[in-house]
């Protein structure tokens, strides 16, 4: 029992409003679980919450900025008082258009407290109440940036790289008391976020096809396709992939 009162498993998903963390909530309602979701976007928060209660799971959340560690930590101790976490999904991120010169420290901090202290902050807290409960399954939501450079993506990329080494230290350290943690690297991905880019992009067509183009198919990945993959990682039938950083990336990372 994760939520009181309900039998079903319950996946915690950062960045649960939008994008990629939001079809990740869609699937894993489908796959059974409640849902407990946790993003800064509190307007579009709430309107995941009331579409995802349609599927008759239980569904919570709290609107929470990750880049505060005090208030994130806090929350956390407090939410692990009256939940039992079967699931997380790590998937809250951002990311700044900067070469190494152009990044500000304020950039750099924000990006590494965002895509990498917050994943630290969750399973620190999680993995012992899961290991206490016998074992879970966790995903760390990387990028196709934490195997190559990209260009413009100093910050990113670096805090990308790091979510790899968390997770696959977790997997050493916790894999013999039942925790199982993958992170996913995913290629472009048509999400909020790449609208929010072209939208900003003086020539968004041509923007468009240089990202399509980083696919070797020439199609950036969708949200659904993310989730479905994050999703596996999570059932039981993912049971022999520990510690991997699974790409689904359209082979950027391959050639
Ligand atoms: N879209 C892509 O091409 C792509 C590719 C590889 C990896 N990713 C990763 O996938 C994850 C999800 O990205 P997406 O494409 O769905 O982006 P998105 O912008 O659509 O969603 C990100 C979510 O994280 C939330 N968030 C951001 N900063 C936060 C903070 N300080 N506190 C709480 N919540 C915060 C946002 O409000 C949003 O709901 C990110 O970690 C991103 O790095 C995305």
């Amino acid at each position: 029992m994760s939520f009181k009162g309900s039998s079903l498993p319950l996946a915690l998903i950062t960045g649960g409003a939008n994008g990629i963390g939001l079809a990740t909530a869609r699937q894993l309602a489908k796959d059974g679980y409640d849902l407990f979701l946790i993003d800064k976007d509190q307007a579009n928060l709430e309107v995941a919450v009331a579409e995802l209660k349609q599927s008759g799971k239980k569904v919570e959340s709290l609107a929470l900025d990750l880049s505060d560690a005090v208030a994130t930590e806090k929350a956390i101790i407090d939410l692990l008082k009256e939940i039992e976490v079967d699931a997380l999904v790590n998937n809250a991120g951002l990311g700044f258009a900067r070469t190494v010169a152009q990044t500000t420290l304020d950039e750099w901090d924000l990006t590494f407290a965002v895509n990498i202290r917050a994943q630290y902050l969750f399973c620190k807290h999680i993995v012992p109440q899961m290991i206490a409960r016998g074992g879970g399954a966790i995903v760390n939501v990387a990028s196709a940036g934490a195997l190559v450079g990209l260009k413009n993506r100093v910050a990113y990329c670096s805090s990308k790289a790091a979510v790899v080494g968390l997770t696959r230290c977790i997997a050493a350290d916790h894999a013999m008391e039942g925790i199982r943690i993958n992170a996913i690297a995913p290629g472009t991905v048509d999400s909020t976020w790449i609208g929010r880019i072209l939208a900003d992009d003086p020539d968004p067509v041509a923007r468009r096809k240089m990202m399509e183009a980083r696919q070797l198919d020439g199609k950036m990945g969708t949200p659904e396709e993310v989730a479905y993959g994050i999703a596996f990682l999570l059932s039981k039938e993912g049971r022999f992939v520990n510690g991997s950083v699974f790409s689904m990336d359209a082979g950027l990372t391959a050639v």
